[in-house]
């Protein structure tokens, strides 16, 4: 293994580097199902691709080398990571979820679990008090973003993992949005780490992807049962591409983040605009906890239209910028939360968490932003009843 100092270079370096065989830089693709045995029982170190496979080996371990964590787990998209996460609880337990996490989290709570009497709580994740005052003997666990989507609410990391220490919850964050670049849950004492990897990790809108990483053996052991079981693994080839997606993390992360911040500026000044959420400014309700927990607001702006401004003028009259159900992607993407990524969630759910009709989600792309600035301005012009 290859010495660094910096999260940077372990984006390169990290994990498995190259092919210890053959000198190659990239870990090879094994596409491969099954692998030879010495003699029945005997072999040398992979049996059958569910179970293990070098090149979901390689992205394993560097997954959980850059969230500080003992395991990582790559499996065939988010919801199937948030899924096998889900799986480690039984008939009767309950989970505390905050009412904005990601439309797909709640379905699969809402219409899978919940047939298996594994329950959720609606609750405040950004107030601990209120957090606290929700739990019962049955609660095992609180499952949330930081920021929310696509609300872009902030939730304390250290101070949730505290409290869960103290009623012996397991506590786990969908780190999705920020990425390990920008936030570490673990490093605040958080038990399990969510990606949807489809997103910043692997960048490119080329792949449906998701990773755990857990904080204790004993978790991964329970992890490593549940993927192995349920199988809902990540094929080489993507996770190949994942691994050379997070490559050039740091990179993209750093324009992303920078053109997220000038867009939000932008949107701010603009008289069609209501509000905008972004973590990024320093008067935003999360700014102070946020900038204690992760290196800065990250690259998610959403924002909302005044009355008298319509989001399907506004989104018919965009030429670049691509109305889509993703984030994440070297292109910008834009979508309307109350149709596309919360559509999943009842109209009173989505009330209550305060996703409006007139919601914007915006992940600016790493284009040159004034290309970004051009379609958003002339799209907000064109948004007028
Ligand atoms: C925050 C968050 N978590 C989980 C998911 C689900 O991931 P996937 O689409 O890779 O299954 C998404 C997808 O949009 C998401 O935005």
């Amino acid at each position: 293994m290859k010495r660094y100092k910096k999260q940077e270079t372990a984006f390169i370096h990290g994990g498995i580097y190259g092919d210890d065989k053959t000198g190659a830089v990239n870990v090879p693709i094994y596409q491969t199902a099954t692998y030879q045995y010495e003699a029945p029982g005997r072999f040398g170190g992979y049996e059958y691709s569910r179970t293990g496979n070098p090149t979901r080996a390689a992205l394993e371990v560097l997954a959980a080398e850059l969230e500080n964590g003992t395991d990582g787990f790559a499996f065939a998209s988010g919801m199937a990571a948030v899924t096998a996460v889900l799986s480690l609880f039984k008939a009767g337990d309950k989970i505390l979820i905050s009412s904005n996490v990601y439309g797909g989290t709640f379905r699969v709570l809402e219409d899978i679990f919940k047939n298996f009497d594994i329950g959720y709580i609606l609750a405040d994740t950004e107030d601990l008090t209120a957090l606290e005052r929700v739990i019962t003997p049955d609660t095992k666990a609180v499952f949330f973003e930081t920021p929310t989507n696509p609300l872009m609410r902030i939730a304390d990391l250290k101070g949730i993992a505290s409290l869960a220490k103290k009623h012996k919850l397991l506590s786990i964050v969908d780190n999705t949005f920020m990425t390990p670049y920008l936030q570490r849950p673990l490093d605040f004492g958080i038990d399990i780490v969510i990606h949807s990897a489809t997103k910043y990790l692997g960048g490119h809108s080329d792949i449906i992807a998701g990773l755990v990483v857990v904080n204790s053996k004993e978790l991964g052991e329970k992890v490593r049962f549940i993927q192995n079981s349920a199988g809902a693994i990540l094929q080489p080839f993507d996770c190949f591409l994942l691994l050379r997606g997070i490559k050039t993390l740091g990179v993209r992360m750093d324009r992303h983040v920078k053109n997220a911040q000038v867009v939000s500026d932008f949107l701010r000044s603009n008289r069609a605009v209501k509000k905008v959420y972004y973590p990024g400014f320093k008067d935003s309700a999360g700014y102070h906890v946020n900038a204690a927990q992760a290196k800065n607001g990250g690259a998610m702006t959403a924002f909302e239209l005044k009355e008298g401004f319509s989001v399907n003028k506004f989104f018919s009259a965009l030429k670049m910028i691509v109305l889509g159900e993703s984030l994440g992607g070297v292109e910008s993407l834009i979508c309307h939360p109350a149709t596309m990524t919360h559509a999943a969630m009842p109209e009173h759910i989505r009330k209550l968490a305060g996703i409006t009709e007139n919601m914007v989600r915006f992940s600016p792309g790493i284009e040159d932003v004034d290309d970004i600035l051009e379609d958003i301005g002339f799209a907000l012009k064109a948004s007028k009843r």
